[in-house]
């Protein structure tokens, strides 16, 4: 079990009990909060790819995005969802952003919550628009202390015999001044398959352009307020890639939905939180339909 401190001065419980709604407003939302939301659906899903080594044939990760921790993701809820990914026990953890909701107290909610999770091939992380919010290198040292490594335009290599794989993120299109994404990084190291975290879809054309064949992003939350046949989606005011697989030539995009919620109030609908079981595999990709 990995010891963890506190990164803020905050008595985060405290502070977490003091956002109070009116009584009849709380009890409508949290109807809807425990109906699609308590815990997130696991998605399995398996991406086939000429160019994935043999070596790394039916890689298992998870992938956890948008975990917003903060006053509707308490340590005790995300605890839950530690334990659901710990008992997928995948090769991998990928966590693509949107670790905190806005404040700095959010970074203690998610040590907390998430402490103890590890994988044998390592977990990483890149920063949402939410986490510049909350305070960048504070998200840094929120995955720094769970023991993720953070990948703001940085890339590990995985190594398998004479295969090389490479795990590079980028840091948020929409970053605090100062920062910002660079998509070189995944030609800064030589590698047979390279696979972008980047937390925004949006990045994901910019990185096909610089190699990636497969990229993971999160953000929209899958509209996270939709019609349930999926007609009426606010996301897609903002990018194509609402929720799924993408396919652009041999060029892969999976969009989670994630887990947990932006704005005022706890409501998801038509877009149930996910984390997602991803296995690679090596083969033709699938022709688009
Ligand atoms: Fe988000």
């Amino acid at each position: 079990m990995r010891t963890v401190s506190y990164l803020t001065e905050h008595n985060f419980p405290h502070q977490v009990r003091g956002k109070r709604f009116p009584g009849r407003i709380l009890r409508t939302v949290r109807s809807q909060w425990h109906a699609e939301s308590e815990l997130p659906l696991v998605r399995i899903v398996t991406f086939k790819h000429p160019s994935l080594p043999a070596e790394f044939q039916n890689l298992r990760l998870v992938q956890v995005s948008d975990v917003h921790a903060g006053t509707f993701m308490p340590p005790s809820r995300l605890a839950r969802v530690r334990e659901l990914v710990e008992a997928l026990a995948p090769d991998m953890v990928v966590f693509t952003g949107d670790q905190l909701d806005r404040r700095d107290v959010d970074a203690d909610i998610f040590v907390h919550g998430f402490a103890g999770l590890d994988a044998p091939l390592g977990m990483y992380g890149v920063l949402g628009n939410h986490d510049h919010m909350a305070g960048a290198q504070l998200a840094i040292e929120a995955l720094t202390a769970v023991g993720i490594t953070p990948l703001v335009n940085r890339a590990a290599l995985l190594e398998r015999g004479r295969a090389r794989l490479l795990v590079a993120g980028v840091d948020d299109i929409d970053a605090a001044p100062g920062w910002g994404p660079e998509f070189g990084v995944l030609q800064r190291t030589a590698a047979d398959f390279r696979l972008l975290l980047c937390h925004q879809p949006n990045g994901w054309l910019r990185g096909v352009q610089q190699g990636a064949e497969i990229t993971l992003a999160g953000h929209t939350h899958g509209g996270q307020i939709t019609h349930p046949g999926g007609r009426l989606n606010l996301a897609r005011l903002a990018t194509p890639f609402v929720v799924g697989p993408y396919l652009r030539n041999d060029a892969i995009l999976y969009v989670s939905r994630g887990v947990g919620v932006s704005g005022l109030l706890p409501v998801r609908y038509g877009a149930p939180p996910e984390i997602d079981l991803i296995t690679l595999r090596r083969g033709l990709v699938p022709a688009a339909t």
